[in-house]
């Protein structure tokens, strides 16, 4: 009886269980970004989703969905779909994230996230690359998308709340959707550490989809969203999540254009 009360704390003790970060680890740029929003906020299946189309010619057959933060659509930085999953309740920059989690849980943010891509599916959208950033890149959302088969390729930075490396089983056992993580290597939550473990499930072709991890040295939780302008290394740690999420998207996406060789 005791041995078989044992088995469980040992599993656990095994799997990481990513920490959410706090909000006051997050890093907030005292001199706001100069390039505002370049989309609007629209309504899509009843859900406030913030939308940016490109101002050339584009494929309406393809979408990106992005997974903001918990600090959600107030903040200023972009890409093409980004429903409120947090249904107008994006935590402050002085909340407090355990009291908050508690009414954000999958519960209240799946049905808003599937809501906008059930409607884009049916506005004729074929392939969806999903990218989430912290929050957004949790086992709720872009881990559950890849599991789930629901997009068309995913990526993440610095993701909190996986489970690793169950979470990357799951995916292994039942996903065919290519997966690219950014991490950072001062992240108090997705550790280098943990990052290693991942790979261990991931890596080197084990996951035949395909899978990509890079991590950034010398910044921290949050790198991939907010950067310090008058710091070349967060900056250019932001710049590069995000073009490897780009070639990683563009890699693995049908494009009309001769696709971009992943790099
Ligand atoms: C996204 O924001 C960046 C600056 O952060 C800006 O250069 C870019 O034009 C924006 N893209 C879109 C599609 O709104
Ligand atoms: C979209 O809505 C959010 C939440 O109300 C707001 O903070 C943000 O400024 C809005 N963005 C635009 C481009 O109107
Ligand atoms: C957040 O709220 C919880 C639960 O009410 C409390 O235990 C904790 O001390 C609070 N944290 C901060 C940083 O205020
Ligand atoms: C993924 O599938 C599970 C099991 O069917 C479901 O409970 C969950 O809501 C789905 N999540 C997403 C984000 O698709
Ligand atoms: C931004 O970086 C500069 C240069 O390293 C530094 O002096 C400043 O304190 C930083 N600002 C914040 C808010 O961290």
């Amino acid at each position: 009886m005791k041995f078989l009360c044992l088995l469980p704390f040992l599993a656990a003790a095994q799997a990481a269980v990513v920490p959410a970060v706090d909000p006051k680890e997050h890093f907030h740029s005292a001199v706001p970004s100069a390039v505002g929003p370049q989309g609007k906020n629209v309504t899509i299946n009843g859900v406030l989703t913030y939308v940016s189309l490109p101002k050339k010619k584009f494929d309406p057959t393809t979408a990106v969905l992005l997974l903001t933060d918990v600090f959600g659509l107030p903040s200023p930085d972009n890409l093409t779909y980004a429903p409120d999953y947090l249904n107008g309740d994006a935590i402050p920059m002085d909340g407090n994230l355990t009291t908050w989690i508690v009414n954000h849980g999958e519960a209240q943010t799946t049905p808003p996230l599937l809501a906008v891509v059930k409607a884009l599916k049916a506005r004729g959208i074929k392939q969806i690359a999903a990218t989430g950033y912290c929050f957004g890149g949790t086992w709720l959302y872009i881990t559950r998308l890849v599991q789930n088969n629901t997009v068309t390729v995913g990526t993440m930075a610095h993701p909190s709340f996986l489970n690793v490396p169950t979470d990357f089983d799951l995916m292994k056992a039942q996903s065919h959707v290519p997966v690219e993580i950014n991490n950072a290597e001062l992240d108090t939550g997705f550790t280098p550490a943990v990052a290693l473990q991942t790979d261990a499930v991931m890596g080197d072709g084990q996951y035949p989809p395909g899978y990509f991890r890079r991590q950034f040295d010398g910044v921290a939780h949050g790198f991939a969203v907010r950067a310090n302008a008058s710091d070349p290394v967060q900056v250019a740690a932001k710049q590069g999540a995000f073009d490897t999420s780009l070639r990683w998207i563009q890699a693995h996406l049908k494009l009309a254009e001769a696709a971009v060789a992943y790099r």
